[in-house]
């Protein structure tokens, strides 16, 4: 059964539309049927982060206004054809957008994909709560310090009071060596303090960076960042993959 996933956060620039896209290559990998939707409607970067800017004519407020039928607004990622993009308008904002419209976009995606990841908008605000509604689950995404955190919370307190089920939690831009110094909350605390199950972390890694600087996903880069992106995407999936511990590594000349 197909199903649409919100990946959420509250806080902004904490990673989500890099994991989504991230995901949604892996997934396709796998000969998954995924469509990346970005329902950042004025502030779009999904297309950017697949190397697929130069590809869109129309975007998921033209579906909406009838302007255009949802397959010519649909743009496959060539690398991995299992993969469409539904981009976000480049202009405009969340209120082109009504939740009816954006739930009947998503209803027909569920048709033609087994996966509809909804890279949503920071915030909690109109733009959130119409990818909310039409969300099945959420991926919540949060980075190791308290004001992500809090807003995470308070996204989590969103989910429960509209009845929608438990997110799983990813933790983007952990340190390894500042968990173990004791400088950075440790991916499974930030679980434990927002009480929600986690799916797993990514460590801070300028492979990303140098991604997005080549308009490709992570996905593209043999990197640490990659390597938990791959873990993640096979527990999404169900498969059991023991999450790595963290441990000082070896120098020549001693720990570090
Ligand atoms: N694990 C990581 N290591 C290093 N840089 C990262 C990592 N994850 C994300 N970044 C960088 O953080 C920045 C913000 O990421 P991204 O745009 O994915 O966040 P976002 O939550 O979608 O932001 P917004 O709320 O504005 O939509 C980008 O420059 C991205 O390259
Ligand atoms: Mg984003």
């Amino acid at each position: 059964m197909s199903q649409a996933w919100m990946i959420a956060s509250g806080k902004g620039g904490v990673g989500k539309s890099t994991i989504t896209a991230a995901l949604a290559v892996a997934l396709a990998r796998r000969q998954l049927l995924t469509c990346a939707v970005d329902t950042d409607i004025g502030l779009r970067s999904l297309d950017i982060l697949l190397g697929l800017q130069n590809k869109i004519v129309f975007d998921m407020v033209d579906v909406a206004n009838k302007d255009c039928k949802l397959k010519y607004a649909l743009v496959q990622y060539a690398a991995a054809p299992s993969l469409s993009l539904l981009p976000a308008a480049q202009l405009g904002t969340s209120q082109d957008m009504s939740a009816e419209l954006m739930g009947k976009i998503v209803r027909k995606l569920k048709k033609r994909f087994s996966y509809v990841l909804m890279d949503a908008p920071a915030g909690l605000e109109r733009g959130v709560v119409n990818t909310l509604h039409s969300a099945d689950h959420t991926l919540l995404i949060a980075t190791p310090d308290d004001v992500s955190i809090r807003d995470a919370e308070r996204m989590t307190a969103l989910l429960e009071k509209l009845g929608k089920p438990r997110p799983l939690l990813i933790v983007n831009r952990v340190v390894p060596e500042m968990v173990l110094a004791g400088t950075m909350y440790s991916p499974q605390t930030v679980a434990n303090t927002l009480d929600v199950p986690l799916l797993g972390y990514v460590p801070e890694d300028q492979a990303v960076l140098r991604a997005l600087t080549g308009h490709r996903t992570v996905m593209e880069e043999d990197c640490p960042a990659r390597q938990a992106l791959d873990r993640i995407s096979q527990r999404f999936l169900g498969e059991f993959v023991p999450m790595p511990a963290f441990t000082k590594k070896r120098r020549l000349f001693g720990w570090r």
